[in-house]
């Protein structure tokens, strides 16, 4: 999706909040090479990390050059050039269930200088957001967290969740299939034009990973700076299927101490077919002289476990409700997915910012293909199955990803008749877990 990062106005009810405080609410232009330097350090300080190295700051430059950027300005502060508080957002494709993708909103770089905490910046911040989504015709808006307790308020609920799986090698013994086609270690530069495409496919079949942006993969193959020592250890290896065809990637690192052997570490595993994956996970996996390979970011329903003789050779750490979820447009978002069965469902959807609330009548033929209308108040409530949920609820089970009955049992949906939370498990049911293997 190509996007002019200035054809969103400032949202004038976050300016006015934040003018209260004698603050202003800047849009930045991207040629503002200046302003957009000192937003970029701003935003580094904000998530407590060291200053950025030159390479780095280009990095992050371009990055924000094709976003949505703002910077909240103190004129009292000993450097009104310097933000006190950033954020950004860009639209971009969310993958939903049956292989398809919703217009979304991403957020991220949402940052507050400590000397400004808690007297409403982020909340201005984020309202700004959700009308810069909306301007843009998104469906949902979308972030990923630091903490689980900031963006509900907002009406934004875990969707999709991620996990951190090790693999005790001395244990292992694989037990599954052999690929058909075969891994070659590649130079990450050669990578990096097979990547793309692959990587589209993998983000496509997989509800909750959302399109990468410009550079994302510069960064996940170590080519930002590749003298670094950081980059140095990455190796970049290709999976391509018995005809010869690209399929997945992995980029590794091996961290080892002399004499010992070395641990196996990845953040970024691309796979668009079953095989690719099997097959990138046993190359990790077999490497003589490692103790365990140790993957950040995999899905919660990993099929490892079931490829190996001792399933309990791999373990699931830290668990999180990793990409979070803001329905704006129910009529958007719940047709654009696919449904895992059949049926008619009413939705009453409450939002204390208004922005999704409503009656949705849901009706799912099928194939799984869903005709959505909004209900006005002449519309009497029909005696038939429905739903009576808010919008964070909404969210969470918009992928696939939280079941409503498990949010029935929290007293956190209630049904119309008996029946409705069943028919709406079998209906929200997605192909695949959602999963968000990278973070925005
Ligand atoms: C999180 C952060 C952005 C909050 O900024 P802030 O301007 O102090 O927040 P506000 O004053 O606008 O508070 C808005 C609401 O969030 C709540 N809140 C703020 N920070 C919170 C936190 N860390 N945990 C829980 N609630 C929080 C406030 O109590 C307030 O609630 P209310 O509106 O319901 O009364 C800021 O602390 C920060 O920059 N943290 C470090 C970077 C970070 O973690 N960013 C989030 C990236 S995902």
């Amino acid at each position: 999706m190509s996007f002019d990062p200035r054809s969103i106005p400032v949202d004038p009810a976050a300016s006015a909040a934040l003018a209260r405080h004698g603050l202003e609410y800047r849009l930045l232009d991207p040629d503002d090479h200046e302003a957009m330097h000192a937003w970029v350090d701003a935003e580094n300080r904000g998530f407590h990390h060291g200053r950025p190295r030159e390479v780095d700051r280009a990095y992050d430059l371009a990055v924000a050059a094709e976003r949505h950027v703002h910077g909240v300005y103190d004129p009292a502060a000993a450097h009104p050039a310097v933000p006190v508080a950033t954020v950004d957002g860009w639209p971009t494709g969310l993958s939903v269930p049956g292989g398809r993708s919703v217009d979304a909103w991403a957020v991220s770089a949402v940052t507050v200088a400590p000397t400004h905490r808690r007297r409403g910046i982020a909340r201005a911040l984020m309202e700004g957001e959700l009308a810069n989504a909306r301007s843009a015709g998104a469906a949902v808006a979308m972030l990923t967290v630091t903490e689980a307790t900031i963006y509900g308020r907002y009406g934004y609920a875990p969707a999709a969740r991620a996990a951190t799986i090790t693999v005790d090698r001395r244990r292992t013994h694989w037990i599954g299939p052999d690929a058909p086609g075969r891994v070659h270690f590649v130079d990450p530069h050669e990578l990096r034009e097979a990547a793309p495409a692959i990587a589209r496919r993998a983000v496509a079949r997989t509800p909750g990973e959302i399109d990468r942006w410009p550079g994302f993969l510069d960064r996940a193959l170590g080519l930002v700076d590749p003298d670094g020592d950081g980059a140095r250890g990455v190796r970049t290896v290709r999976y391509d299927d018995e005809h010869g065809q690209a399929q997945g990637f992995v980029a590794y690192r091996i961290s080892r101490e002399p004499n010992e052997p070395g641990f196996v570490e990845f953040d970024v595993l691309v796979a668009a077919t079953d095989d690719a994956e099997r097959a990138l996970w046993r190359f990790l996996i077999e490497q003589d002289f490692v103790s365990g390979v140790r993957g950040r970011l995999r899905s919660v329903d990993e099929p490892l476990p079931w490829l190996l003789e001792d399933p309990r050779a791999a373990t699931m750490s830290d668990v999180v409700d990793h990409l979070w979820v803001r329905v704006l447009d129910p009529v958007e978002a719940l047709g654009a997915r696919r449904y895992g069965s059949a049926g008619t469902l009413e939705l009453e959807v409450a939002d204390p910012l208004h922005l999704a609330r409503g009656r949705f009548r849901l009706v799912v033929g099928e194939r799984g293909r869903a005709e959505v209308e909004r209900l006005d108040d002449s519309d009497a409530a029909r005696a038939g199955l429905g739903l009576k949920l808010g919008v964070q609820e909404l969210g969470a089970i918009y992928l696939g990803g939280t079941r409503p009955s498990v949010l029935a049992r929290a007293a956190r949906v209630t049904e119309s008749a008996p029946g409705s939370v069943a028919l709406a498990d079998r209906m929200f049911a997605a192909e695949r877990t959602p999963h968000l293997s990278i973070w925005f």
